[in-house]
């Protein structure tokens, strides 16, 4: 898979968060292929940024009491402001903000309008007010009758434009069918193949609900709509290349690769190429999606406390030790648990003892032996077989890279530090000087330097100082001529000359950062009041602290080992649903509530009920007749403030 123009991406990160691991992990693959990619002399494009549109911002800046673009501007910045701490190699930061952004976003949905592709409608749905649940049509009685309590049911509308994703179908699963390495890992190409045979509806592609959104190009004479998040998200990908405006970098397109996490494959892998293929753009070479960093088993979050700070693990365990960890311990699409020991493992025994010390026992014996001069012209001679086992390790580098199977390329590009460290054990070069073999000396140390020379070039772009400092030990650059002369083309090193230095990799014999605790507040006892008497008054301010919203409950299961608590899935128009725990299963039953309406507490810091974590409440009232849950007279859209 050879290409001479690399463009790759990470996804565009959500500004109502502080960047974690997982953000800090696609960044580092993104940056490694990236370096790569240059390092063998082709012209690269390397895109990053944040995502800075939708409810969910709004919201995020509404409750810290901020506007909403300084919010953005304020968070946009601290991803910005660690990726240059990280050195991230990228060319672009972009961000869905920028009017040139908006432009192309406005410009493509004027495009695909043109090519019929998208239409405006309502959003229907045929609503049982009595049993508080929507029925598709197939399941009506007489087309019209609730299929459960027999009354007459009511259509629910709301205006949307629609993208018609459903006219797409079969050009997707072409698609997937004639590129099997569209998708990688390949297993998830499947995953997403058995989800599109299923059949795809129409995708509503604008909201009115809220306002901090790209508005619909003037032609269209609708202000009331802003663009679907996703839509004006995903076509950054294009805009940052000039898409709609000044088009210099578009022959960048199309992308090599876009780096992203296992759970938003289906934007990128269905929405996104039905988008392309209406704006008439080629399609993306390969999507790339990773698995989950957890903590002790659950995904890092920060409403679960558990997040993990990559500048905090950087700065004690060192930038390029954490790059390497993260690349090497878990293989790309599988989930990985983060773990200091195992950090520590990795520091200490790949990088310590195979590659560190490999640089210690060569700076040693050429001091003792040769004034610390090397050189490398008789090691064919010499040994042949070794260089052998290295070449062949070798050959398989690259396509273990761009097939982003990061962990085997470096298990793989170990080897040649096991065959160099084998053997100096073997041909014991403390032996063979006291039987006066100088020659053969000198050219195991010749093997050693040969051997690092190319491991520096290979891991470079995970570890760039690190093998810089190993490549100016070695008396050479790195640079993509001296990349191709010594791994292309197979050149030895020059003759140089080898100084004593301090071990690059010091050993860790404890962890260094200590674990943080969840916080438990220990509250003053108060003392229960009677109802009614003593009410403090609160202003209107106060209230609207509450984040109240309707939501529909899409998956609803019984707690088994528990009398009182419900496992709720409730739709309150965020792009996943919120988990709500429930204490209300000795009046409702999973059955009861499933599809129907409720009331949502949607800033309540997340609790955890029998391990379970809750992130919101359902208002509810309870009299000695026991507890109903408080519902909306009608059906609203999910996500509609209660005030
Ligand atoms: N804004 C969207 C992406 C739009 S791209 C056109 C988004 N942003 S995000 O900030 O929520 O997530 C960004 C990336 O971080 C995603 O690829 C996601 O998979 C990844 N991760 C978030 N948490 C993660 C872990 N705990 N572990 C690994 N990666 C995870 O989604």
């Amino acid at each position: 898979m050879s290409c001479h123009k690399s463009y790759i991406t990470t996804p565009i990160y959500y500004v109502n968060d502080v960047a974690h691991i997982g953000h800090a992990y696609t960044t580092i693959i993104a940056d490694t292929l990236a370096r790569y990619a240059r390092l063998i002399g082709q012209e690269t494009f390397f895109l990053t940024g944040t995502d800075e549109h939708g409810q969910k911002i709004e919201e995020s800046a509404k409750k810290r009491g901020k506007d909403t673009k300084a919010y953005a501007d304020e968070i946009s910045a601290t991803f910005r402001n660690l990726w240059d701490e990280f050195d991230i190699s990228y060319d672009k930061f972009i961000r869905t903000t920028d009017t040139d952004h908006i432009k192309g976003v406005q410009k493509a949905f004027s495009v695909m309008h043109e090519r019929g592709d998208i239409y405006k409608d309502k959003y229907k749905g045929h609503y049982c007010i009595s049993c508080e649940t929507f029925f598709p049509e197939t399941q009506l009685v007489d087309g019209e009758f609730c299929p459960d309590c027999g009354k007459s049911t009511s259509i629910v509308e709301e205006e949307s434009y629609f993208f018609k994703l459903s006219s797409y179908e079969d050009k997707l699963l072409a698609w997937y069918r004639d590129n099997p390495e569209c998708i990688l890992p390949k297993s998830k190409r499947n995953e997403v193949i058995r989800f599109v045979e299923g059949g795809l509806n129409d995708l509503s592609i604008t909201r009115t609900s809220f306002d901090w959104g790209v508005k619909l190009p003037k032609e269209f004479n609708d202000p009331k709509h802003v663009m679907y998040v996703w839509l004006d998200a995903l076509m950054n990908y294009v805009t940052a290349l000039g898409y709609g405006t000044d088009e210099v970098n578009m022959e960048f397109w199309p992308a090599r690769v876009h780096l992203i996490g296992k759970d938003i494959l289906r934007f990128h892998a269905i929405y996104w190429p039905a988008f392309l293929m209406s704006l008439g753009l080629p399609l993306p070479k390969h999507i790339g999606a990773h698995g989950w960093w957890t903590r002790n088993g659950e995904k890092m979050s920060k409403s679960k406390g558990n997040v993990v700070n990559p500048k905090e693990v950087a700065d004690a365990y060192g930038l390029e030790n954490f790059r390497y960890f993260m690349l090497r311990e878990v293989p790309f699409g599988g989930d990985g648990d983060f773990s200091q020991k195992a950090l520590i493992d990795r520091i200490n025994s790949d990088l310590g003892n195979d590659l560190g010390n490999l640089l210690n026992r060569l700076i040693g014996m050429s001091g003792k032996y040769f004034k610390g001069k090397v050189e490398s012209d008789l090691v064919e001679i010499y040994y042949k077989e070794e260089l052998k086992e290295v070449e062949e390790s070798l050959s398989k580098l690259e396509p273990y890279l761009f097939e982003l199977q990061l962990h085997r390329y470096l298990e793989e590009l170990w080897r040649p530090l096991t065959v160099a460290n084998r053997a100096i054990d073997k041909y014991q070069p403390w032996t063979m000087i006291k039987e006066g073999k100088k020659d053969e000396t000198m050219a195991l140390n010749g093997l050693i330097a040969t051997i690092l020379a190319k491991v520096s070039l290979m891991l470079h772009a995970v570890m760039p100082k690190t093998t810089t400092t190993i490549a100016n030990a070695l008396g050479f650059e790195i640079n993509p001529e001296n990349f191709n002369k010594i791994i292309r083309e197979g050149e030895v090193l020059p003759p140089f000359t080898i100084e004593k230095r301090e071990p690059l990799f010091p050993r860790i014999e404890e962890e260094l950062l200590v674990e943080k605790k969840p916080e438990v507040k220990v509250e003053p006892k108060k003392e229960k009041k009677k109802e009614v008497e003593n009410i403090a008054l609160i202003g209107i301010d106060d209230f609207f602290k509450t984040l109240l919203k309707i939501g529909t409950v899409v998956d609803a299961k019984e707690v088994k080992k528990s009398k009182k608590l419900l496992l709720l899935q409730v739709d309150i128009g965020e792009e996943k649903p919120r988990q709500v725990v429930a204490g209300i299963k000795e009046w409702y039953s999973a059955e009861d509530i499933l599809n129907t309406q409720v009331c949502v507490v949607a800033n309540l810091k997340p609790a955890k009920l029998m391990g379970m974590v809750s992130e919101g409440m359902l208002l509810a009232s309870k009299d000695k007749n026991g507890l109903c849950l408080i519902r909306p007279e009608r059906p609203k859209v999910n996500g509609t403030p209660i005030s």
